[in-house]
């Protein structure tokens, strides 16, 4: 991976270096001790700890040459005054400080302080204290991503209130910029700027204060803050309306309010008004509408993202005016009608990302704007068939996605030399049926190829020669033969293979242990034989490895049990045969948060260690945090430095599925007391086997559970009535067993019907027909819980909402086999592959529109 500096990302490391820092840190002047020691002694409190702090993107030296008895002046970071020799800069950005900022911190003795730079480094959910008010003199204070929690006050109260100001941040009278940014864990109100005596912020040229947990409006008094010139308020939950007094910030030239909740939904007119807007970032924001015309006032814009809104209609002609325009992205709207012919007149745009919309046509200029190193066309209605090599007249491409688009793509007149910078090739869905020339040949750049759903039927060998290939999705076409042992490596660079549904034969090359990066192994649903190889094992970085639906003979890969990342593992329909044997290691998979065994030929008895290891499946709060963190840092970065180049990049496996199957095997004995200990489990499988014995009480402990299946199995004894307190019990199958007595009730269990409990003769009571004669029943049912448990986790502003709204609902019956993200520009996709669902209910349709909603790729089994 690498990263490409556009002139987008000039601008802003030119903005973040003018306002942030424009110091020289030598010194004539020996520095003032007791500032020396206050230094001193604040470095001395903290830890370094790079792996927790986000600082993947800056390099900063160490504060190294921090030496007692030397000139402070001269250390790396301190800038003096020429005059004073007071400290008035410290710049500590991305130092890997890590620990806790007291009260009494040696650093508020550092009062002549005017910048103050203390970002990406992780202060333990410090709070930003009072103490800061004694800067008296700070202009610049960034503390951006560092791990502050709390209110953006010490006492919320008594500042929102409007009664005592004088300790604050917002009391900082000359503070020009101020950047609490990537802060997830401050919380509070919006402060009202100008009420009370916050007035005193009115001299603020930059606020970033995205990702910040507001609660409430953003005040109409932000537009007395005339000096603005840089406004970030992303993701950082105000709601309400985008005031009108926003038209008064003239000076702004660089907006951010994407990701945020505004109500109203109508664009807001004032923004029209804003003519030095160079960059402007207005995605998911709710608008609807069609795109206004008062954007066409915004002459200086080089930036504009309307993405992940619900503007419909034609695209405006109104492109004549944007002769400096370089970025569009207008992708995930409703937008109709053909591209205008216009577009010819943006000479210098670079990027125009128009996915996911349904517009139906393409104009020849397009293939004018030479300029162009981003495309994307993926998911509209167009239904030209098109040479692919047209596109290569647009030399300079580094990204093309056409995926979906309606466009047909011949490819049998492809030259070898085409497309010579490209990095990111997605034509999914094109109907393409040959290889083009151009893959044939050694492209250096090209590191994510998705020539998925084609009907592509050769072979792959002459893809052998793209060793920079990272990305490799050729899943759903009709490629035969054995798979390359080039595959394997590919110098290593691969992280992600997707053979899916072809017609694969043969065994699996033994190469694939060299792929040390290799992330996501998927080769089912192929004609693929022989046992499995070892090598396998040295794909330390591997977390989902699908083999599902092969001839793969083989015993259980009781050696993948030490790779420490394996989260989902799917043996599928396979002839998998043998018994489970105990873990080798004391800690054997670990990590694992599915694994799907079914349809095959296991035998014996479950040994209750391997549950006993499967640490993650006992653990549901890390997921909602880690998830909860997962937008930031990255999510973060992306806005202003992930850029070209980068737009399809797999970064982590969303973690909320965690399921067992092990049905249709040939198991047998009493199903593990230890299954209980798997607290974070929804789905559990176990029918179709030939276990025995009771139905262990210790289920009653898996509260998370939704669907749990125990058909046709030898299982006796009784329903153990605790069962109904697994509230979030949707499916529940005990079908074919032989089970007795009283039917519980009351909770979920006033919804399961007959064929829950059919095939066992000894069951009695409601549903089923034969009442239970004179026993006593349970108490009196009680209605089923809401499903409002489903909504729990919520990733605000990355649309994963619906996606696991989807699979809370328990539409998804069978196993969910496995997601995962791609993180592309600033916007999470969430791609869900191999998802096995039994059309089932009602709600299934409308799920999966609103899953189809979030723009996820979704293919089923
Ligand atoms: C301080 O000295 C440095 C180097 O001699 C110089 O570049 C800088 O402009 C001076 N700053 C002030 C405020 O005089
Ligand atoms: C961070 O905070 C936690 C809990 O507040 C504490 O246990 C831990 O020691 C702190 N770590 C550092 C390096 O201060
Ligand atoms: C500063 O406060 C912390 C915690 O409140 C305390 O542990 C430490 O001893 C104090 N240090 C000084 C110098 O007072
Ligand atoms: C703040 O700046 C003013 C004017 O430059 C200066 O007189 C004063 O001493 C400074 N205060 C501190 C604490 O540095
Ligand atoms: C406000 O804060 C100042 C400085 O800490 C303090 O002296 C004063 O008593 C506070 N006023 C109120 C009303 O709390
Ligand atoms: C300003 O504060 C006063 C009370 O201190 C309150 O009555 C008034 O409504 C506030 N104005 C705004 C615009 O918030
Ligand atoms: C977001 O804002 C809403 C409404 O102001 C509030 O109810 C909610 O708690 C906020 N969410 C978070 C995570 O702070
Ligand atoms: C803009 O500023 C002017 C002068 O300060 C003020 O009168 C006007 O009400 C402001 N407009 C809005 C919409 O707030
Ligand atoms: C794993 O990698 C090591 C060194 O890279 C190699 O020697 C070994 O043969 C590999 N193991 C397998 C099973 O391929
Ligand atoms: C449920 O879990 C608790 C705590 O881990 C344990 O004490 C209890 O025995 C478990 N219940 C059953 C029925 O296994
Ligand atoms: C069913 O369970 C009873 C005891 O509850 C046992 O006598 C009988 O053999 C079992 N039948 C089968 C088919 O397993």
């Amino acid at each position: 991976m690498g990263f490409l500096l556009s002139n987008y990302q000039l601008t802003i490391c030119i903005l973040l270096y003018s306002l942030i820092f424009c110091f020289s840190s030598s010194s004539a002047h020996l520095c003032h001790n007791d500032e020396s020691t206050a230094l001193l002694q604040f470095k001395q409190l903290f830890s370094f700890n790079c792996a927790a702090c986000d600082c993947s993107v800056y390099s900063a030296p160490l504060p190294d040459n921090w030496k007692e008895g030397t000139d402070c002046c001269a250390w790396d970071g301190v800038t003096c005054d020429n005059t004073t020799s007071h400290v008035i800069g410290l710049d500590l950005r991305c130092n890997c400080l890590y620990g806790t900022i007291h009260p009494n911190s040696s650093l508020f003795n550092l009062v002549h302080l005017q910048h103050l730079d203390l970002s990406h480094n992780n202060f333990n959910h410090s709070q930003i204290l009072p103490s800061f008010g004694r800067f008296t003199n700070l202009t610049h204070l960034d503390l951006i991503s560092s791990h502050l929690s709390g209110p953006i006050q010490s006492s919320e109260e008594e500042v929102w209130q409007g009664n005592n100001f004088s300790n604050s941040i917002f009391h900082l009278q000359k503070l020009q910029e101020l950047r609490l940014g990537g802060n997830r864990e401050l919380t509070g109100k919006l402060p009202s700027f100008i009420n009370g005596t916050l007035w005193h912020l009115r001299h603020l040229r930059s606020l970033d204060l995205s990702f910040i947990d507001f609660t409430g409006e953003l005040p109409n008094s932000i537009g007395q803050l005339e000096y603005l010139e840089v406004l970030d308020l992303g993701y950082c939950n105000v709601s309400g309306t985008i005031p009108r007094s926003f038209t008064n910030l003239t000076r702004l030239y660089w907006l951010y309010l994407g990701g945020n909740n505004w109500n109203n939904g109508q664009f807001p007119s004032s923004i029209g008004h804003l003519k030095n807007l160079e960059q402007l970032y207005l995605s998911h924001c709710n608008f609807y509408g069609t795109i206004p015309r008062s954007l066409t006032n915004l002459m200086l814009l080089i930036w504009l993202d309307l993405s992940y809104n619900n503007f419909e209609g034609p695209i405006p002609q109104l492109f004549s005016n944007f002769s400096l325009i370089q970025y569009i992205d207008f992708s995930n709207n409703q937008l109709t009608g053909p591209i205008p012919s216009s577009i010819t007149g943006l000479t210098s745009l670079q990027s125009l990302y128009l996915g996911s919309n349904s517009i139906n046509g393409i104009p020849p200029s397009l293939f004018h704007l030479v300029s162009l190193t981003e495309l994307d066309l993926s998911s509209n209605n167009l239904s030209d068939t098109v040479e692919l090599d047209t596109f290569a007249k647009l030399e300079d491409l580094i990204s093309l996605d056409l995926s979906k688009s309606g466009l047909s793509l011949t490819t049998t007149n492809s030259t070898p030399f085409s497309f010579r910078k490209i990095w990111t090739l997605q034509l999914s869905s094109c109907n393409i049926s040959k290889i083009p020339e151009f893959l044939k040949t050694q492209m250096e750049h090209l590191e994510t190829l998705d020539l998925s759903n084609n009907y592509l039927n050769e072979e792959l060998n002459p893809l052998c020669n793209l060793y920079s290939l990272s990305y490799l999705d050729l899943s759903n076409n009709q490629l035969a033969g054995l798979i390359p042992t080039c595959l394997g490596n590919f110098n290593g660079n691969l992280i992600l293979l997707n053979l899916q549904k072809n017609n694969f034969h043969g065994s699996i090359p033994q190469t694939f242990g060299f792929a040390s990066m290799l992330q996501l192994l998927d080769i089912s649903h192929n004609g693929l034989q022989g046992m499995l190889p070892r090598s396998l094992a040295n794909c330390t970085n591997l977390e989902i490895l699908n083999l599902g639906h092969n001839f793969i003979e083989d015993a259980f890969p009781f050696w993948l049990e030490n790779l420490p990342q394996l989260k989902i593992i799917v043996l599928r329909d396979n002839k998998f045969h043998g018994t489970i044997e105990q873990p080798r290691k004391r800690l054997a998979f670990t990590n694992l948060h599915i694994i799907d065994m079914s349809h095959n030929e296991f035998t014996g008895t479950l040994p209750s260690e391997y549950f006993e290891s499967m640490h993650s499946m006992m653990m549901d709060d890390e997921d909602k945090s880690s998830l909860k963190y997962m937008g930031i840092g990255s999510g973060y970065y992306s806005v202003t430095i992930m850029n070209k180049g980068l737009e399809m990049t797999l970064v982590r496996i969303i973690t909320i599925f965690k399921a067992i199957d092990f049905s249709h095997n040939k198991f047998d004995g009493k199903i593990p007391i230890s299954i209980g200990r798997l607290k974070a489990l929804r789905v559990l499988n176990f029918s179709r086997n030939g276990f025995t014995g009771p139905i262990p009480l210790s289920l009653v402990n898996l509260t998370e559970l939704e669907s749990l299946d125990l058909s046709q199995n030898k299982l006796s004894g009784e329903i153990p009535q605790q069962l109904t307190s697994l509230t979030f019990l949707e499916v529940f199958d005990v079908s074919q067993n032989n089970l007795t007595g009283i039917i519980p009730r009351g909770q979920q269990f006033e919804t399961f019907s007959n064929t829950s409990y059919e095939g066992n003769l000894g069951l009695c009571g409601f549903p089923l027909s034969k009442n239970c004669g004179n026993v006593q029943i349970a108490e009196s049912p009680t209605l089923p819980s809401s499903f409002s448990h489903n909504f729990k986790f919520k990733f605000d502003g990355f649309g994963w909402e619906a996606v696991l709204m989807g699979y809370g609902c328990g539409v998804l019956l069978g196993l969910l086999i496995g997601s995962y993200i791609i993180q592309r520009k600033e916007e999470w996709l969430v791609r869900i592959f191999g998802v096995k669902m039994r059309q089932h209910g009602k709600r299934s349709k409308k799920i999966w529109k609103k899953i189809a909603h979030t723009k996820s790729i979704i293919n089923c089994l």
